[in-house]
């Protein structure tokens, strides 16, 4: 199986249009930034699956000639798996819309409700080539497939994990928005998937068990991070732990607890602009590293 990290970064990318922090200035002045999280996994080279749909999608697939058309029309993104229904993963459907046929689309029940209502993406794309929603179901492995239904050689199990739904949907009622994924190859190699977590438990567990390689939440370093910056709404700004994701640092931080889980391989995603880890200088990267877990990088990629 073939992983590519098409972007590393969370809602906001880096730099975040909005965002003077360090992190910003600087991936503005050097021209590294990174495009917001997704992710390309393939068992055969040929037919790829994207793991959430990206604002950046359209950089990450002309940065990828794994991704680009075959022929005069066409594309080797086969289906897409989206993990929660986030802007920041689900708004580069809308940038799929040029298909020439129904898109599949998996994801929980309750983030397909949400693309069909208070974020109406799949009413939108209907008047183009359209998207065919395939709910995930909870805990129970099935066989991905393209739009013609041809198995993709790969088995994907989806496992809730707590969050609360996205901002754009106060009132939803409770139901499985996000899921950590564990997808395995016809060989055994196994990915475990898990852009945003509130904490290591069960769910994750269950999803990372032995896994060739873990990509987990690497959101934010500490819990006060976005206040701190001054980001989100100043004061106002809402903790790690309020937006669904544990911090990397301090007690009972993920770099305390992801050894523990078993992957062969740890790899931080979804890593938010103000996160001190995006500096190689810093002493959070240090920590980091000193604990056996690697950071993301665009484009970075691992044969399973
Ligand atoms: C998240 O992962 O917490 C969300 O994508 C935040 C956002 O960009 O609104
Ligand atoms: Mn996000
Ligand atoms: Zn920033």
């Amino acid at each position: 199986m073939r992983v590519i990290v098409l972007g590393s970064a969370a809602g906001g990318g880096l730099p975040q249009w909005n965002c003077g922090c360090g992190n910003c200035h600087d991936a503005r002045l050097t021209g590294t930034g990174r495009t917001q999280s997704s992710v390309a996994l393939s068992a055969d080279g040929a037919r790829w699956v994207l793991l959430n749909a990206s604002p950046d999608l359209r950089a990450q697939v002309a940065a990828r000639p794994e991704l680009w058309p075959r022929g005069a029309r066409g594309t080797s993104i086969s289906a897409v798996v989206c993990t929660d229904g986030e802007i920041d993963h689900t708004l580069g459907l809308l940038l799929l819309r040029e298909a020439a046929t129904r898109f599949p689309l998996y994801a929980s029940a309750g983030v397909v409700a949400l693309l069909d209502g208070e974020w109406p993406v799949l009413r939108v794309l209907s008047a183009y080539a359209g998207v065919e929603p395939r709910v995930l179901p909870e805990r129970a492995a099935i066989a991905l497939a393209d739009g013609a239904g041809r198995e993709l050689g790969i088995t994907c199990t989806a496992v809730p994990v707590a969050r609360r739904p996205p901002r754009y949907a106060p009132r939803a009622t409770a139901a499985t928005y996000d899921v950590a994924l564990r997808l395995v190859d016809q060989k055994g190699a196994t990915l475990a998937y898990v852009p945003t977590a509130g904490a290591v438990d069960d769910a994750v567990r269950s999803v990372a068990r032995g896994a060739d390689l873990l990509l987990f939440d690497g959101t934010f370093w500490s819990d006060g991070e976005l206040r701190a910056a001054g980001a989100g709404a100043g004061a106002d700004a809402p903790t790690a732990r309020e937006m669904g994701h544990l911090p990397v640092g301090g007690p009972g931080g993920s770099i305390e607890l992801l050894p523990r889980l078993g992957a062969k391989r740890t790899v931080l995603v979804h890593i938010n602009n103000t996160n001190p880890i995006l500096s190689r200088s810093s002493s959070e990267r240090a920590q980091v590293e000193g604990a056996g877990i690697e950071v993301a990088e665009d484009g970075m990629e691992v044969e399973l």
